[in-house]
């Protein structure tokens, strides 16, 4: 059977190079790796509803932001299928019936759900429509048959709740979906990559990004106030590694070739490394390095994106043409849920045969 992948992203900001390198990067290299048979991105606008209800302006604006994103960093609308969610009223009913399968308990105790509610202080008002998002995210990845679902691991949840609900409906109504596998990024420094000021995670609100629409100036400037070891004082002192954000920058960006272009002083991150604990080398010399490889590896990223903002009709219509073959495949599988739950009344002539004879008699 054919390998399927389906992710996608919320479109509540422009994505940045922490989306990247935990996601987006490794979606460009398995589109091109030919492996794949089907390849889904969607825009997730009617999840993004489910905590921005009184703000649609802002899931409208970034639906165009994320799109662009997609393009400028090589997902190709001839390979992958781009998609905008809310177009796909079939998610809405599958969702409908697998909510029937899940327990209230059990989406309290999904550790994503729980540290979300947290963070947006939910806690005594949790909309209903947030509270069942991961069930309407096992509708997105069932709808596809997507057995390869490439996300970071804040989404491993996810993935386990749509497992069950899974295994719950083909019990019940016998062998329909299909239970899919989550793609971790293999290297660990892209499990999570931190804010620029350290803090764990990147996010709008903190205003410790680097988006990937950055310019040359807005990139550079950014770098070069990155944390760092706040103990590392003069360039004689010997610094740490640990927790020091532009190390974590190189761990997920730096390859040797970068040295030989940009730090021939240096074979390695390990040299590098090994000096700065030692005790000599600046921040304002790895932070200039750090910035000659993100610059090398946005500025393609920044062109393209350059070019497709010319024509914005034609991303719509890149949208548009995705999401009505997004819709022919849920529909589909929609029909066959359907069926397996035997809720196909007007497709069922034996049904309506059998109806029949029971009131002849
Ligand atoms: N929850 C994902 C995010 O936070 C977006 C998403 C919605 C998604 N549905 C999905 C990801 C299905 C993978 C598969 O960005």
């Amino acid at each position: 059977m054919g390998k399927i992948i389906l992710t996608g992203d919320r479109p509540t900001g422009r994505l940045h190079v922490g989306h990247y390198v935990g996601s987006l990067k490794r979606r460009v290299e398995l589109q091109n790796s030919g492996n794949f048979d089907e390849i889904f991105i969607m825009i997730a606008d009617a999840q993004a509803l489910t905590d921005n209800a009184d703000n649609p302006e802002k899931v409208r604006q970034n639906i165009i932001e994320v799109a662009l994103d997609y393009l400028s960093c090589g997902l190709d609308p001839s390979k992958s299928t781009l998609f905008i969610q809310s177009q796909i009223p079939e998610l809405c009913e599958l969702s409908f019936y697998y909510m029937n399968l899940v327990t209230v308990s059990r989406l309290q105790r999904n550790p994503t759900v729980k540290s979300e509610i947290q963070m947006r202080n939910f806690e005594a008002s949790i909309p209903v429509g947030f509270f069942t998002y991961p069930i309407s995210q096992a509708a997105d990845i069932t709808a596809f048959k997507a057995t390869t679902v490439p996300v970071g691991e804040d989404q491993l949840p996810m993935l386990e709740q749509t497992k069950e609900i899974v295994r719950k409906f083909n019990s019940v109504y016998g062998d329909t979906l299909l239970e899919p596998e989550i793609l971790l990024p293999d290297n660990a420094a892209c499990l999570r990559l931190p804010g620029t000021d350290g803090k764990a995670k990147m996010s709008k609100s903190l205003g410790n990004c680097i988006y990937l629409s950055e310019t040359e100036d807005e990139l550079k400037k950014k770098i070069m106030s990155m944390y760092t070891d706040p103990d590392h004082i003069r360039v004689e002192d010997p610094g740490k590694i640990e927790g020091n954000t532009v190390f974590t920058y190189l761990d997920a960006f730096c390859k040797e070739e970068h040295f030989e272009r940009y730090l021939k002083d240096y074979k390695n991150l390990d040299e590098l490394k090994a000096h700065y604990k030692r005790g000599g080398l600046g921040d304002v010399k790895v932070k200039r390095f750090l910035n000659a490889v993100l610059q090398e590896e946005l500025e393609p990223i920044r062109n393209r994106r350059k070019e497709w903002e010319k024509d914005i009709p034609a991303v719509y219509e890149i949208l548009k043409a995705g999401s009505e073959k997004a819709r022919a495949v849920a529909a589909k599988t929609l029909d066959e849920v359907k069926a397996a739950m035997k809720i196909n009344y007007f497709d069922d002539m034996e049904m309506i045969r059998e109806q029949a004879e029971r009131y002849k008699k």
